[in-house]
């Protein structure tokens, strides 16, 4: 990788897509990697103007960057679930990006709103599976708007799908100091789910006798999370359970302004895609007031995931240095601000 550029595809989105992503190229730059930056217009104002979420020859052209960078997508004159289904989704599924890793981790100088929680209490990351679960499409509905309606949405749990993201969850813990990974699941309600999670958790457990497994059903772990949040290093989640403990996660560890996210492909077979967790915050949009720190930190993830851990190192440095400094909340500084000031701490 050292000796090439990387070549990124940026894809602002709306809203303040593209501001937290103009601060996310300052830094990436600024740390040294020689990168190749393309930007792709898809999002709302594309749908607008042709119709298209994800025209299959951007679909192919993507394909070929070694990592995506997304802002957010998303508008409220767009109907929901648009550009969720045919663009983000459509990405995650195409690409095959079975990861979704997701860091809670509450930075020095960051409050939280647990009573009693300092930083040391909250570092884990979720793997959510990405691909599966209840966001497969599968089901359907008849006699649609009668009485008599019949809607179901099934879960879609494979023993390939759910091995390879187990497996990922436990070469992670394997590399943290507490080696330690947690299945979450319902497995006493969704039996026929949680029984081939949880026997793929016992059995790929044997390959690692360094980590210590454990288990949550989903409810308690949501008490967990607030309760004690310590408990946990690396959780490994179905498809909707991760999204919702992520959202959980992000709150418990400062609030969606600084919660970043990786679609990871592991084989590398399609390239990975980082985002800021939070969508286009329409409300703030265009006024400068967005926290660009979750797209920097999911900057770092992407350097992270093509090797280059010395830089990726260096931005959650810098980005920890500058959160020591802000007080508390919100300092007052705009979108361009935050990230000319982390942009500095990288190039210092
Ligand atoms: P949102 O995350 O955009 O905003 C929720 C609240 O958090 C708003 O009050 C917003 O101002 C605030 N907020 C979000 N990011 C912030 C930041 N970086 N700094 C400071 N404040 C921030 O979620 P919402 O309002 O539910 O959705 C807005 C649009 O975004 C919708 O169209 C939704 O579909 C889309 N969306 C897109 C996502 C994506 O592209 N991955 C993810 C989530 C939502
Ligand atoms: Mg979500």
């Amino acid at each position: 990788m050292e000796s090439r550029n990387i070549r990124l595809a940026v894809i602002p989105g709306d809203g303040i897509g593209t501001e937290v992503v103009t601060e996310g190229l300052k830094v990436l730059e600024a740390v040294g990697t020689k990168i190749e930056p393309t930007h792709y217009d898809l999002g709302a104002a594309r749908y607008h103007r042709t119709g298209e979420t994800l025209p299959d020859s951007v679909l192919q052209e993507l394909r070929g960057y070694d990592a995506i960078l997304l802002g957010a997508v998303g508008d409220p004159s767009v109907p929901p679930g648009i550009l969720e289904r045919d663009l983000l989704l459509r990405l995650r599924f195409e690409f095959d990006h079975y990861v979704n890793l997701r860091p809670v981790k509450l930075f020095p100088g960051v409050e939280t709103p647990l009573a009693d929680t300092t930083a040391e209490d909250i570092d884990m990351i979720v793997v959510r599976e990405g691909t599966e679960g209840l966001y497969a499409g599968t089901g359907g509905a008849m006699r649609r708007g009668t009485p008599h309606e019949i809607a179901t949405q099934e879960s879609l749990n494979t023993a390939h799908g759910v091995e390879r993201v187990v497996r990922y969850a436990f070469d992670k813990a394997q590399s943290r100091p507490r080696k330690k990974l947690t299945l979450v699941h319902k497995t006493n309600v969704l039996t026929f789910a949680g029984d081939l999670w949880q026997r793929t958790v016992n059995r790929v457990a044997e390959e690692y006798p360094e980590v210590s497994t454990d288990y949550c059903h989903i409810d308690a772990a949501s008490m967990f999370f607030v309760t004690q949040p310590g408990r946990f290093d690396v959780v490994v989640t179905d498809n909707l359970f991760g999204d919702i403990i992520t959202d959980l996660g992000a709150a418990i560890a400062g609030g969606i302004g600084l919660a970043a996210s990786g679609n990871i492909n592991p084989e590398r077979t399609a390239p990975s895609m980082f985002e800021p967790v939070h969508g286009s915050a329409p409300d703030i949009a265009g006024q400068g007031k967005a926290d660009p720190t979750a797209t920097i930190l999911s900057v770092a993830m992407l350097l992270d995931h093509l090797g280059l851990s010395a830089e990726a190192a260096k931005v959650e440095q810098a980005v920890a240095d500058d959160i020591v400094e802000r007080l508390t909340g919100w300092t007052g500084r705009t979108t361009s601000q935050i990230g000319d000031d982390i942009t500095a701490r990288v190039s210092g």
